[in-house]
């Protein structure tokens, strides 16, 4: 029995909940949303779908504007924050921060109320930013606080490899590190293989930059196509990291985590590959960084923790 809560009903959270369902996941699934009507009746639809397609997940879904209304998500293993705006085409998604700080707050408050031991995977953007802020808010242990923009960003990273070589993405293996920002991401192309071989040995210097490049845009380029922040990956990707950790797989995730020490970074919530399990980060992997990787990640941090200075600025955290 696995009950996952996922908050906020729109495009990414709905498809977290659809994927959560259709691969059977998890055993219930709660959708929370402050819009009358709009978990309710994305579970309804949902659970009408599943005679079709055939799945079993117990489907609720669930109005809440206050920390009363989420009294039907306790108990719940793993909850999924997807709560705030999405960026429109130009913006970036730190500067979403002065709106979606608050509101991710007020979510984490009322969950934790009712779910004191779930860990959460945090979608929300800026998404570093946001896992940070639900740690201090929370106060909960470090390896139940993790950010999903890895995994998200690394099945784009195999996209384009898999576009440029022309080889299925089943065989393709890729990671993205650092933050999970258009300039702060890091797409490991020293360590992306194809069928165990390296990439570099399919594409050409100039292609695996080309491939490197479409991956750090990889959400932007969406947002300017449908005017508003994709949600199949994103949602998918959330989807990923709670099966992982639901169904205690160990997987490899590229997630944010939070840093003490690790990569040579301290306080700070930055994508780098852990071991995922029922305890949820279960371990932190160390690989080994190319001198301009490494140089990349240290920016990264930089950038990164100039966002989380912006909570203590507008008052979503103290110190
Ligand atoms: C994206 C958003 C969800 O990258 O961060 O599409």
């Amino acid at each position: 029995m696995s009950k996952v809560t996922v908050v906020g009903a729109g495009m990414v959270g709905a498809t977290c909940a659809n994927v959560l369902a259709c691969r059977n996941i998890a055993s219930e699934v709660v959708l929370v949303d402050i819009k009358e009507g709009l978990s309710e009746g994305k579970m309804l639809d949902m659970f009408q779908a599943s005679a079709t397609i055939g799945y079993k997940t117990k489907l609720v879904g669930v109005t809440a504007t206050d920390a009363e209304g989420y009294k039907p998500t306790a108990n719940s293993d793993v909850v999924v924050i997807t709560s705030g705006i999405p960026r429109k085409p130009g913006m970036t998604r730190e500067e979403l921060i002065g709106i979606n700080a608050n509101i991710v707050k007020s979510v984490v408050n009322n969950v934790i109320k009712w779910s004191p031991k779930a860990i959460f995977v945090i979608i929300s953007n800026p998404m570093d930013t946001m896992a940070y802020l639900t740690l201090k808010a929370a106060g909960i242990p470090k390896r139940r606080v993790i950010g999903m923009g890895g995994a998200l960003d690394s099945s784009r990273f195999r996209c384009y490899l898999s576009k440029a070589s022309g080889v299925g993405i089943q065989d393709i293996e890729g990671m993205v590190i650092g933050g999970h920002g258009d300039t702060t991401m890091i797409p490991l192309t020293s360590k992306a293989s194809i069928k165990g071989v390296p990439a570099s040995k399919f594409l050409s210097k100039a292609k695996l930059a080309k491939v490197a490049a479409d991956t750090m845009v990889g959400g932007a380029t969406l947002t300017g196509m449908l005017g508003t922040s994709a949600w199949y990956a994103p949602g998918a990707a959330g989807a990923s990291v709670v099966d992982a950790i639901i169904n205690d797989t160990k997987a490899i995730v590229p997630c944010s985590v939070y840093l003490e020490g690790e990569y040579g970074q301290d306080d700070i919530f930055l994508g780098v590959p852990v071991v995922l399990g029922k305890k949820g980060i279960e371990k932190i992997v160390k690989v080994e960084l190319t001198k301009e990787e490494a140089a990349q990640f240290a920016a990264s941090a930089a950038a990164v923790r100039k966002v989380n200075e912006a909570l203590y600025e507008i008052g979503a955290l103290t110190r």
